[in-house]
């Protein structure tokens, strides 16, 4: 219950910031105000944006849409046949009331739902001033603008809290509309390209000799990561339980055990392995399994007979008996 609790207060407050965070980019952009009925429009540099809708009650400020404002993407085809090609037929060509005012007939579909309103740029015969140019705007901006239709339910709305998002990466960094390398998520570049353009690091990482088989295509980087953000630190994903994202995977270390390995279910997994790719087998952190148990552990320990781990090479390697080193139900030193 107090988990449950912990978590709806948290997420409230996420939606909070999340909000708060919205509207000052909606206030720096379109200029309006910031309500229920104006972020529907904020999407639309409308002639009627009015500050003083603010002040009236919601009813007042419900969508009235003038349709004559849009020429509906038919009229966009004409001019621009190789953009429409890549939006027909995809999911964005069908995007009708989800956010956008509905208009009716052609102008409740695609172009205009992301350029805006386009009647006045048809007719003054492609004036690039009179529609939205995302290349012309900055990643806060044009981010904004996706995020009118995929802020609130959708898995972006952490985006304002991620680590991409507040170091400058906007959704055009890896997506494209019209020139998607990876027609799927329309991503600009495929994975893992697409993410080792930036991080060098992690790039290095999965080309130590035990890795995360990511270049191979068995695991990808957002199995384990949300680029859109996360509640957690590193952008690391969590199962729906809360538990951390490796069980997803790695299910038979998850128990519970009857006698659980402290480190395991108290540290993490990080404790003991690297999660990208590692010069020592199992991905473990220190080459040596010894050295690495001696970090937490003393000689000399408890034997069975006298003063056994001692040094010597016979136990050296501690996972020949302590075979089960994840956690066990049988023994209280994980022998089985
Ligand atoms: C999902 C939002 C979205 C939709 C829907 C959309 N566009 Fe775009 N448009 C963009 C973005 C973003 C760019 C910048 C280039 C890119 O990232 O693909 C762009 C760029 C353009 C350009 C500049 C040239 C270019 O190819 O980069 C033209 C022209 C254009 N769009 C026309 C259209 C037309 C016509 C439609 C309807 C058939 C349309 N757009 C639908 C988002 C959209
Ligand atoms: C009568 C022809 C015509 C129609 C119809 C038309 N456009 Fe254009 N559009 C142009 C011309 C011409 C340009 C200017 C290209 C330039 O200046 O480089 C342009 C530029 C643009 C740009 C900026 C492209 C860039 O290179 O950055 C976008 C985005 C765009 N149009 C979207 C639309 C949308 C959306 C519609 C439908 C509502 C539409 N256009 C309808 C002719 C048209
Ligand atoms: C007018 C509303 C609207 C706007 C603006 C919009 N989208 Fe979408 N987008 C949708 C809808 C609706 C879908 C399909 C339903 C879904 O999957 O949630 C979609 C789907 C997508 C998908 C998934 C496609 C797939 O095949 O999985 C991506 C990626 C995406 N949008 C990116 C963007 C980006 C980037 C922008 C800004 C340039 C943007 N969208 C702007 C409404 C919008
Ligand atoms: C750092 C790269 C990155 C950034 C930045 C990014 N995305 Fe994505 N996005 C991805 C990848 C990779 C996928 C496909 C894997 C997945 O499902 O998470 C994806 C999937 C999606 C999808 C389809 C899955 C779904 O949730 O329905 C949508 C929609 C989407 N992104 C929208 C956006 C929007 C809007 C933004 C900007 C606010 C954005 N993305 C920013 C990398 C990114
Ligand atoms: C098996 C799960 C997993 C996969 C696959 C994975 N990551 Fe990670 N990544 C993690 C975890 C867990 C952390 C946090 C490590 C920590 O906090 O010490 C992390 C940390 C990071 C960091 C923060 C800096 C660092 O190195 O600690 C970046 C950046 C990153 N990952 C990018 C990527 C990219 C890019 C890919 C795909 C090429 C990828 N990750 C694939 C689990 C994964
Ligand atoms: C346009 C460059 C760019 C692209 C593309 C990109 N990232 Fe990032 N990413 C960054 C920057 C900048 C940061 C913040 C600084 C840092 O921690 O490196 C970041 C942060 C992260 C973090 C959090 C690290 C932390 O310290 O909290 C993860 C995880 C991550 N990116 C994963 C990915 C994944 C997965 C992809 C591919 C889907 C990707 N990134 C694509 C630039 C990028
Ligand atoms: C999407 C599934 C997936 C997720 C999530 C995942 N793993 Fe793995 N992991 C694998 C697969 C598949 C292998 C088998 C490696 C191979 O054969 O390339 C593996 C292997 C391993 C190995 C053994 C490597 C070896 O050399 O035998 C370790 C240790 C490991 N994972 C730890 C983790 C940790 C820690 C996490 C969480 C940060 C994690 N895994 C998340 C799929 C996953
Ligand atoms: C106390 C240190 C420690 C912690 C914490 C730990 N591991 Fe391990 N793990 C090891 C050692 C040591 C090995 C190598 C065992 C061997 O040599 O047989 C190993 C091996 C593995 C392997 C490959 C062999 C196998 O048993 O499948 C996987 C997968 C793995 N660990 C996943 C995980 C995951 C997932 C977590 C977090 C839930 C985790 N480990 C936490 C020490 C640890
Ligand atoms: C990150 C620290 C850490 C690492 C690394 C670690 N352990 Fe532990 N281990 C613990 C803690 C804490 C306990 C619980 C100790 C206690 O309750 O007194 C424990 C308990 C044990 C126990 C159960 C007996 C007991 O004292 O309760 C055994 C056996 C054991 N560890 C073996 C290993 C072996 C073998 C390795 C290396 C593969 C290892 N540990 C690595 C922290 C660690
Ligand atoms: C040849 C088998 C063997 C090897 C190899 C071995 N151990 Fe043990 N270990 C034992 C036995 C037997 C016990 C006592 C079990 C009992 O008390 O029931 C034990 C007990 C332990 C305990 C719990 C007792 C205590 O004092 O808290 C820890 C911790 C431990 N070993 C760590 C290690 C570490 C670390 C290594 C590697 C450096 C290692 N062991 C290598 C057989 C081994």
């Amino acid at each position: 219950m107090q988990r449950a609790t912990a978590q709806s207060e948290k997420t409230l407050r996420e939606m909070h910031v999340n909000m708060t965070r919205l509207g000052r980019l909606f206030w720096s952009i379109v200029g309006i105000g910031f309500g229920a009925g104006l972020m529907m429009l904020a999407a639309l540099p409308l002639a009627a944006d009015d500050k003083s809708d603010k002040a009236k009650p919601p009813a007042a400020i419900s969508p009235a849409v003038d349709a004559s404002q849009y020429a509906g993407s038919d009229a966009c085809k004409t001019c621009h046949e190789d953009q429409f090609k890549t939006i027909d037929g995809t999911r964005h060509y069908q995007i009708n009331t989800l956010k956008t005012p509905a208009v009716g007939g052609q102008a409740d579909h695609g172009c205009e739902g992301c350029h805006g309103p386009g009647s006045a740029h048809v007719a003054a015969g492609g004036d690039k001033a009179k529609i939205f140019v995302f290349q012309e705007h900055s990643r806060q901006e044009t981010s904004a603008r996706c995020l009118n239709c995929h802020g609130e339910s959708h898995q972006q709305s952490r985006f304002a809290q991620s680590a991409h998002d507040s170091s400058e990466v906007g959704c055009l960094d890896c997506h494209s509309p019209h020139h998607a390398k990876e027609k799927e998520h329309l991503l600009a570049q495929s994975e893992p390209q697409l993410c080792y353009g930036c991080h060098t690091a992690a790039k290095a990482d999965f080309a130590k000799p035990y890795h995360h088989r990511v270049n191979e295509g068995l695991v990808q980087c957002n199995d384990c990561h949300n680029p859109h953000g996360t509640a957690t630190v590193r952008q690391v994903r969590t199962l729906p339980s809360g538990d951390a994202v490796c069980y997803k995977c790695h299910v038979d270390k998850q128990g519970p055990f009857v006698y659980e390995h402290v480190p395991v279910k108290t540290d993490g997994c990080g404790s003991c392995h690297t999660p990208h790719g590692s010069t020592s087998p199992r991905l473990l952190k220190v080459s040596l399994v010894n050295m690495m148990c001696l970090q937490c552990h003393t000689f000399p320990v408890r034997g069975p007979i006298g003063p056994v781990h001692n040094q010597s090479a016979k136990y050296q390697a501690c996972t020949m008996c302590h075979g089960q080193i994840h956690g066990s139900n049988f023994s209280n030193v994980f022998f089985k």
